[in-house]
């Protein structure tokens, strides 16, 4: 199958793996490494893609947006739960829903919100911990707890129903992927959820001061349509909520898993920051992105034809031991002054809700070091299945006080 087009360019070696099979879905990091280990550009032939699979390519290919646009992908088809802007969109209309977007979720807007994220955090910390060591499944009774509270808090959203931000997200992220019966269940729940998201996302209902509001004032403002604003609002809610408590969740199994770290962090604190960029190295709550190639591309001597669809494995490029020493070993210590890592993207499309998420979980990975002796698995995590997601839906913990 690799037909030498020249001595430096080849065609993409036939990655014969299925990389959505339950088993991949399952060990993704043993998947998508074998990809990666394979070529930095693989071709899988049983969906006619192409999979950049390690960092420096991967990076390289963020940056040449002119050439691997946005607006098509790996099993695209338009469907209703996929909002339409932002990750779906190249310049120029790109660049103005993501100056929306940043506006309303960065800067003044995120420092308002610090002293209630930290406030909860440390409310729901010291109601676990009352009565001493506390056994929890760190996914539930912590992450989603805390994402689910003061996050949609901010949003201005209704108490009641806020589940239904975990289904949608769920679904959201299993699009990009073979129609199956997973799929099938997976967007089957989301739709239930559907008409929750669609009614919080309606102009009406947005609070005074709210992100949804400050979105709807900039359509006034006619920097953008009503209809724009709806769909930023409406990838805040699909991108924002199963993304940060899968990650958290997997930050807590990462320290249960490494004891040594925690007690690094306790001695240490000033890592608080660097841990939890490792802690998404390590676990990124997504696995790969979708493009197109506009044009022909090479990358790392491997051509990408136009018209090649294309996944973005950030997961795999997480572990990739070309750029991290010991990739496959969490440490809250690692160096990452070189490039740090690809878990929130790259390049324009960089999470547009990266700054909110470090917020949140810094905030609490702050309370916890404060409040908490030593982390322990108390039981087997299971990992929570998703095409695009990565994540983990049962953390079983003992956490343990310190002593005042
Ligand atoms: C730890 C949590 C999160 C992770 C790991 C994550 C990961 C990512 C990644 C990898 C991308 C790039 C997609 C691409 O280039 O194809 C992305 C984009 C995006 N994320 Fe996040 N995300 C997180 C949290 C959030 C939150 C909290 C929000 C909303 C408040 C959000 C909203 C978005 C949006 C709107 C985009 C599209 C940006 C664009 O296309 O310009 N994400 N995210």
């Amino acid at each position: 199958m690799t037909a030498h087009v020249s001595d430096e360019v080849r065609d993409a070696p036939v990655f014969d793996g299925d990389p959505f099979s339950m088993e991949a879905l399952n060990d993704p990091h043993h998947y998508d490494g074998l990809a990666r280990e394979l070529a930095p550009v693989v071709y899988v032939e049983k969906y006619d893609y192409y999979a950049i699979t390690r960092f420096a390519e991967l990076q390289k290919a963020l940056r040449d947006w002119r050439r691997i646009g946005s607006a098509d992908r790996p099993f695209y088809t338009p469907n209703p739960f996929r909002p339409t802007v932002l990750v779906l969109e190249d310049p120029p209309t790109h660049t103005i829903s993501k100056n929306a977007a940043m506006a309303v979720l960065s800067g003044d807007n995120l420092k308002k919100f610090e002293p209630y994220f930290k406030e909860q955090a440390e409310k729901i910390i010291d109601e676990i911990l009352a009565d001493g060591p506390a056994e929890i499944d760190g996914f539930r009774d912590l992450s989603v707890r805390y994402v689910l509270k003061v996050f949609p808090d901010v949003l201005g959203l209704p108490e009641e129903g806020r589940e239904a931000l975990l289904a949608f997200g769920d679904g959201v992220f299993n699009v990009f992927g073979p129609a199956n019966d997973f799929q099938k269940a997976k967007l089957a729940r989301a739709a239930e959820a559907q008409d929750w998201i669609e009614t919080n996302t309606d102009r009406e209902l947005q609070k005074e001061g709210s992100i949804g509001a400050d979105l709807y004032k900039m359509a006034d403002e006619e920097k953008l349509s009503g209809e724009v604003a709806q769909q930023i609002l409406k990838s805040i809610f699909s991108a924002g909520f199963d993304t940060t408590t899968a990650s958290m969740a997997s930050m807590l199994r990462a320290f249960a898993d490494n004891p040594g770290e925690w007690e690094k962090l306790k001695a240490n604190p000033d890592l608080v920051e660097n841990a939890w960029e490792e802690a998404i190295r390590f676990y990124p709550a997504s696995r790969y992105g979708g493009r197109i190639a506009k044009k022909e591309v090479v990358l790392g001597g491997i051509r990408i034809p136009e018209g090649g669809k294309i996944l973005t494995m950030w997961l795999g490029a997480g572990r990739d031991g070309r750029q991290y020493q010991d990739p496959d070993e969490f440490r809250i210590d690692r160096d990452m002054s070189n490039g740090g890592h690809l878990s929130f993207g790259f390049g324009i499309h960089t999470c547009a809700g990266n700054l909110i998420a470090r917020l949140e979980a810094r905030t609490l990975l702050r309370a916890m070091l404060e409040r908490i002796e030593t982390i322990e698995l108390v039981g087997e995590p299971r990992r929570a299945l998703n095409y695009q997601a990565f994540g983990h839906e049962y953390v079983p913990i003992r956490l343990t006080p310190k002593k005042n």
